[in-house]
Parts: structure tokens; sequence; C-alpha cells
């Protein structure tokens, strides 16, 4: 018999500008603390085409990237820090595919079925590895592990 304590783990969630000005937040968030997440950060934050950029460095010679900085600039984002066991892959899971079209047949639960529009107006990001998240998390919020809860840059 052993009784070990189920290591947690801490993703970046973030509610795009479509999912900000169409009022989807308060939805949102009753999904992540029913799904077994805290929240131990959170901030509103407005993107300059420069910190979208840097943000999506991985994306930059895709055929999109303009246009996906375009769209990430056009309004505010709400950024969180999640917290529970597994938090990136069951967060990916809850957010569903990148294409909300795709996501609204096959995943019609999702989070993007729910809010996304396509494949770049979809709504909400997630960290895709726990590399990207420590990056993502240290990009908004700085030292990973603090546990105030921010609201700045509103
Ligand atoms: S892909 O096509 O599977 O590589 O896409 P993915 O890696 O999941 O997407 C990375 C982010 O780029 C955005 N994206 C787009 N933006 C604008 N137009 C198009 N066509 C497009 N395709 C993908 C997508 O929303 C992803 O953003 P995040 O925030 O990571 O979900």
């Amino acid at each position: 018999w052993s009784c070990r304590a189920v290591e947690s783990e801490r993703t970046l969630a973030m509610i795009k500008p479509d999912g900000l000005s169409g009022n989807y937040t308060e939805r949102i968030k009753e999904v992540i603390t029913e799904s077994g997440f805290d929240i131990v950060k959170e901030a509103v934050v407005r993107l300059d085409a420069e910190r979208a950029s840097l943000f999506y460095v991985e994306h930059s010679g895709r055929s999109f990237f303009d246009s996906l900085v375009k769209y990430m600039t056009s309004g505010p984002v709400l950024v969180m820090v999640l917290e529970r066991p597994d938090a990136i892959l069951h967060w990916r899971a809850l957010i569903g595919p990148t294409d909300a079209r795709k996501a609204k047949t096959s995943h019609p639960n999702s989070i993007r079925a729910m809010c996304g529009l396509d494949s770049e107006k979809n709504c909400v990001h997630g960290s895709d590895s726990p590399q990207s998240a420590a990056r993502e998390i240290s990009f908004f919020f700085g030292d990973a592990r603090s546990d105030a809860v921010e609201h700045d840059e509103l």
C-alpha cells in the first residue's frame, strides 16, 4: 500500500479577444472550476504587436502569422494560470481542436465548439507541453511558482 500525493501541474490558459468581447468569460470559468482546476493567477492584458509576435514566435514563419498577430492585438485577453494534476493535457482536451469549425462536429462539448469560429478566432489558448507552459506562464507572470492572484493592466 503506498499513498503518494498526486502531483499538481500548471498550465497557461488564455481567453482570446473574441472570447472576452463575446462575454464567454463567466461560462469558461465555470467549466474550469467544475473540471477541478484552481485558477491560481489571472490578469487582463492588452498585447501589442511586439508582445504578440514574441508569444507566438514558434509560428513566425507561418502564412497566418501576421493575421494571428493582428487578431491577438485587436482587444484585451484574459490570461490564467490553471492548476490540477495533468493540467496541460486536461485543459487541451477541454478546449478541443484548433479549428473551431472542426470542434463543433468532432468535439461538440469542447470550449472552442461553444465559443470559437475558425482556426484564428478560436476563443481560447492552452499550453501544449511542460516546456511551453513554463515559458508562457513566465511570459505573463514572471516567476512560475509564486501564488499571488494578480489583476493588472486592465
Ligand atoms: S496547426 O495548423 O495545427 O499547426 O495549428 P496550431 O499549431 O494548433 O496553431 C497554432 C496557433 O496558430 C493559430 N492558427 C491560426 N491563426 C490564424 N489563421 C490560421 N489559419 C491559423 N491556424 C492556426 C491557432 O489559433 C493557434 O493559436 P493558439 O493560441 O496556440 O491556439
